[in-house]
């Protein structure tokens, strides 16, 4: 049976001109800067960001680690969100490795912070209090159902970051689907943050790889701290082979897989049962490729159907999806380069003919 892997736009493999330029890759050791082809991607992704320089880092994990470990030192504090992906799903390495003490804002459901709230957040010097380093934003915004973050709204923040002498970063793991969605360069989304991190492993399709971007000075000393996290890699042009396909072939296409999660869209907010939309955001339709809903046991007459029984069912029609949520009654479906607009259609049979299951 083949199988519709809806669980992440991570999980496309490369296609068959990606694994010919992988292939074909210069390489040298990029630890000595002697990897040409590495040098090329971190100077088309500045370029792209319209930043002066770029990092090639193995995950955007580790892109946004580096980051923080560059702005900050132990004991002082970040701004972010409390649906941040790096509050969230980073295994703490904010305060784990770099020292850096989050202080979360609730995040509204289009994936801003409040920017009352931020100037507020914001410590004044006094030696008791940790000090305020960094505001961290997220675009496209996962948790809040793939917002994309206007480019006033970065502008507004950066303006209240610069009054206070304080960075932005910019986890832009799904920046190019915001520039997509936005029709706004992504150099225009990147012009609000210090520094801004990509990746090339989600919906630009490639196997590994996220870039950080900024400033030479600041990419000068983010180097140092890849290299302190063991992100210090050698004939990785392989990798950024790949990265640079990407970026060439990859991005213009990122408006399918925003058509494709808009159809998908339409289908599930037609089934009895299911709710479209983030949590807090219920019946709003997808603005880029991350589609969620809840899955209303009640109102389909079987209250023990949650997300996660109804992910088993789509697994046995062929369909992988995740369930979320703290309650388990939410699920998340993501369009990417390997999803077909036929592959939705089959999404949608296999959703219905899940729940007539009894
Ligand atoms: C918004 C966001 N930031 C950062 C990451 C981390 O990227 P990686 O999985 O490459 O570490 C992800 C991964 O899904 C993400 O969705």
């Amino acid at each position: 049976m083949r199988t519709i892997d809806l669980r992440s736009d991570t999980v496309t493999r490369p296609t068959a001109g990606m694994r010919e330029a992988m292939a074909r890759a210069e390489v040298g050791d990029d630890v000595y800067g002697e990897d040409p082809t590495i040098n090329r991607l971190e100077e088309a992704a500045a370029e792209r960001l319209g930043k002066e320089s770029a990092l090639f880092a193995a995950s955007g994990t580790m892109a946004n680690l580096v980051a923080i470990l560059t702005h900050g030192g132990r004991g002082d504090e970040m701004i972010l969100g409390d649906r941040a992906h790096t509050f969230l799903y980073e295994g703490g390495g904010s305060a784990g490795l770099a020292g850096i003490h989050a202080h979360t804002l609730p995040n509204l459901p289009d994936g801003t912070l409040e920017l009352e709230a931020i100037e507020e957040a914001i410590r004044e010097e006094d030696v008791h209090l940790p000090r305020t380093r960094l505001i961290t934003l997220e675009n496209t915004h996962n948790r809040c159902g793939g917002r994309a973050l206007r480019p006033e709204y970065g502008d507004a923040v950066l303006e209240i970051a610069r009054a206070h002498g304080i960075s932005v970063h910019l986890d832009g793991a799904r920046l190019f689907n915001a520039s997509a969605a936005l029709s706004v360069p992504p150099a225009r989304l990147a012009r609000s943050a210090d520094s801004v991190m990509f990746c090339l492993s989600k919906g630009l399709g490639a196997p590994v790889g996220s870039l950080l971007c900024g400033t030479a000075e600041f990419v000068r000393r983010a180097r140092r701290m890849r290299k302190l996290v063991g992100g210090g890699m050698r004939q990785a042009g392989i990798l950024a082979a790949a990265g640079l396909y990407a970026l060439e072939h990859h991005v213009e296409r990122l408006k399918e897989d925003h058509r494709n999660a808009r159809r998908l869209a339409e289908g599930i907010a037609s089934i009895p049962g299911l709710v479209l939309g983030a949590e807090g955001d219920l019946g709003r339709p997808p603005e880029t490729n991350l589609v969620y809903f809840r899955v209303d046991g009640e109102a389909l007459g079987d209250p023990s159907l949650d997300a996660a029984a109804l992910s088993q069912r789509l697994r046995a029609r062929g369909v992988l999806a995740n369930p979320l949520g703290q309650k388990r009654d939410q699920m998340r479906m993501v369009t990417h380069l390997d999803v077909s607009r036929e592959d939705i259609e089959e999404t949608l049979v296999a959703l219905r003919s899940s729940l007539e299951e009894t």
